[in-house]
């Protein structure tokens, strides 16, 4: 799938910009603060129908305007056309259009137009606590079964029932009622998560070897506390730490991804540049996946793509990407000469786009 035309109104610093873009790699070059990452936020929201960055609708809207567009024309790698437009109104609330029709539920357009996004934030993913790696695995599997985000939402509203009732009472017969509807459901997403990290695990490992040519060997393991016994049976054994704690003490909601180079935790024994590559490859993973899986080659965006690289990872990563495995890429960098180098060394192809105080010029 590719986006061939990008229209943006007062979507953060950009009053107002239209975009052609081509079906393999393009580039976005400007100064710091000039609105590259703001172009991938933008890409971003007209997949997930929210910002890649955790901004808020409110916040997306530029400085002193009241309303946001977003559209953006695709054509499918089986040639179909989708026109799909997010906009959002103070005061009115945030609309998600498919070819004009309004959708009811956001967890019906997720998946439709597939992406991934490589970003200098992804750090977050290694530095922070497990709930940010929880919200990854969601936004990855639930680009690739819808039925994952609707139970998820289940899954969440009867924990936050149960949370309240065990602040309230010690009833077991009650807490036997929500235990079956959680065990349900957690045991649902538990199998969806598996498989996929399962998948992801051989991929990402690949992946990193190619980018650090060798160098050193990655590995990724799925931790949850449904790998060794059934749900219900856990909520069983922790029912009276639930009712002391008032509060569901296990579940799916405490699992965790683990990172690991060299068989030692990636947060602290990875340098910087290892654990970007990292990083990179678990997104390139995720792009291979998503692919196969969707039968439509996803878009990929590369925010910052030299962050934190040494040269040779960085034109390793553009040969990567440049291959037909990959389609339509969205690349940025403050810095032309560089990137032009870079692509002329590795012999791809790309169009080039200036970024200048919230205006896109060609
Ligand atoms: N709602 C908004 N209204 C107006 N401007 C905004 C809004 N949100 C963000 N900005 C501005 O957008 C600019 C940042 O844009 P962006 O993050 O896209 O820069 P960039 O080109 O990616 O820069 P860098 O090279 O530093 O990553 C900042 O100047 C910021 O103040
Ligand atoms: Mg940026």
């Amino acid at each position: 799938m590719y986006l061939k035309k990008l229209s943006l109104i007062n979507f953060k610093n950009i009053p107002q910009a239209e975009v052609q873009l081509g079906d393999g790699i393009n580039c976005f070059v400007g100064d710091n603060g000039a609105g590259k990452t703001n172009v991938v936020d933008a890409v971003h929201y007209l997949s997930m129908g929210k910002s890649a960055f955790g901004m808020t609708d409110g916040q997306s809207i530029r400085h002193g305007e009241n309303f946001y567009v977003i559209d953006g024309g695709y054509l499918t790698d089986g040639g179909r056309h989708e026109q799909i437009a997010c906009s959002f109104m103070r005061g009115g609330g945030k609309s998600l259009k498919r070819n004009g029709k309004a959708y009811d539920r956001l967890a019906d357009h997720v998946g439709l137009v597939p992406v991934v996004v490589v970003s200098p934030s992804d750090t977050m993913l290694i530095s922070d606590a497990a709930d940010e790696r929880r919200r990854y695995i969601n936004g990855f599997v639930s680009q690739i079964d819808r039925q994952y985000l609707d139970t998820l939402m289940r899954y969440n509203a009867v924990l936050a029932d149960r949370n309240r009732f065990l602040k309230m009472s010690s009833d077991e017969a009650m807490l036997g009622v929500y235990d079956s509807q959680l065990a349900a459901h957690g045991e649902r997403l538990h199998i969806r998560r598996a498989e996929i990290i399962g998948q992801l695990q051989p991929v990402v490992a690949e992946y990193y070897r190619m980018l650090s040519l060798d160098r050193e060997t990655v590995e990724l393991h799925y931790k949850s506390e449904l790998n060794d016994a059934p749900f219900g049976e856990i909520l069983e054994r922790a029912r009276q730490k639930d009712i002391v704690n008032q509060f569901t003490t296990s579940g799916i909601h405490r699992d965790d991804l683990v990172f690991t180079i060299g068989g030692m935790p990636l947060r602290k024994y990875g340098s910087q540049g290892q654990q970007k590559s990292f990083l990179i490859a678990l997104k390139l993973a995720q792009y291979t996946i998503l692919a196969d899986r969707k039968g439509e080659r996803p878009i990929l965006l590369l925010d910052d793509v030299c962050d934190k690289l040494d040269e040779q990872r960085v034109e390793q990563l553009i040969r990567l990407v440049g291959g037909d495995k990959f389609g339509q890429i969205i690349i940025t960098d403050c810095n032309e000469p560089r990137l032009r180098s870079l692509f002329d060394r590795a012999g791809c192809g790309y169009e080039l786009f200036r970024v200048e105080n919230g205006e896109i010029r060609i």
